[in-house]
C-alpha cells in the first residue's frame, strides 16, 4: 500500500526511523551505519532505506526542508507504515552565546512561527514536547560518551532568510537554536500517541557568525547518529 510520496509496502520500514532533512544523507547512514540496508523509497528522491543496528531492525528516510514538508512524511510512516518512534536528526543554528558549533543540541520543546497546530483548533497555543523517553535515553547515550550537549527548546521557523532578526526574540525565551522541521514532528506524534525526538548539531551561531569547519562538522555528525541510533533502538 503506497502513498502519494511513498513506494513503500506496509512492512518494508522499521518502527523506529532516523529522519535527517537531506536524503542523501539518509543514504550516507544506511550505507555508513546500517547492516543490510535495503532501499524502499525513491519518490521525489526522498530516500529511505531500512536496515540493522546492533541486532535492531531501523530505518533512515529524508524529510524534506520545513514543517510541511517533514508533516507529511511523518504522518503516513505514522498512520500508514505504523512507525512508533521518530528521531530527527540535523542541524541547527545556535542564538545563545552559551550553545556553542559542534554541540549537540536535544529539543525538549519546539516552538514556531508558523501555523501547523491551527489545524488541531485548539483554544489556545500548542507547545510541543519531545518523548521524554527518548529524550531522557538521547541524554543518557550523549553523557555516556562524553560529548557536549544541551537540551531545551528550538526554535522551528518557517523562514530560513529573514528580514529582521526575530530569532532576538526568541533567545530572549531561552531557546536555544533555530532549525525547520521538531515542531511538525512533535505535533503528529503527540497527536498519535508515538514518540518523537529532536537531535542537533550546532551548524552554526548566528550570534557570532560562525560556522564549523569542515572536519568538525563530521565529527559532530558521528556523534549524532550514535546519539540517535542509540537511542532508537533501546
Ligand atoms: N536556520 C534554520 N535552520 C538552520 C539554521 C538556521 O540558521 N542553521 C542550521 N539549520
Amino acid at each position: 500500500m503506497a502513498t502519494p510520496h511513498n513506494q513503500a509496502e506496509r512492512g518494508e520500514i522499521a518502527e523506529r526511523i532516523l529522519l535527517p532533512g537531506d536524503p542523501l544523507r539518509a543514504k550516507f547512514i544506511a550505507e555508513n551505519f546500517f547492516e543490510d540496508a535495503r532501499p524502499f523509497n525513491s519518490v521525489r528522491n526522498m530516500l529511505g532505506y531500512t536496515g540493522n543496528y546492533k541486532g535492531k531492525q531501523v530505518s533512515v528516510m529524508g524529510t524534506g526542508m520545513g514543517c510541511p514538508s517533514i508533516g507529511i512524511y511523518s504522518y503516513e510512516l505514522i498512520h500508514f507504515y505504523g512507525v512508533r518512534k521518530l528521531i530527527r536528526v540535523g542541524s541547527c543554528g545556535s542564538i545563545r552565546e552559551e550553545v556553542k558549533v559542534g554541540d549537540l543540541v536535544m529539543a525538549m520543546g519546539a516552538s514556531t512561527d508558523g501555523n501547523y497546530a491551527h489545524q488541531y483548533g485548539l483554544p489556545g497555543t500548542y507547545s510541543a514536547t519531545a518523548s521524554y523517553e527518548l529524550l531522557a535515553g538521547a541524554v543518557h547515550s550523549a553523557a555516556s560518551h562524553g560529548y557536549s550537549y544541551t537540551v531545551g527548546n528550538v526554535l522551528s521557523s518557517d523562514l530560513f532568510y529573514t528580514e529582521t532578526p526575530e530569532w532576538k526574540e526568541w533567545a530572549k525565551m531561552g531557546v536555544l537554536s533555530i532549525e525547520m522541521e521538531s515542531y511538525a514532528l512533535y505535533c503528529n506524534a503527540s497527536r498519535a500517541g508515538v514518540q518523537a525526538l529532536g537531535i542537533f548539531t550546532v551548524s552554526d551561531s548566528i550570534v557570532t557568525g560562525e560556522a564549523l569547519p569542515a572536519e568538525e562538522r563530521q565529527t559532530g555528525f558521528t556523534n549524532m547518529m550514535r546519539v540517535a541510533l542509540e537511542t532508537a533502538v533501546l
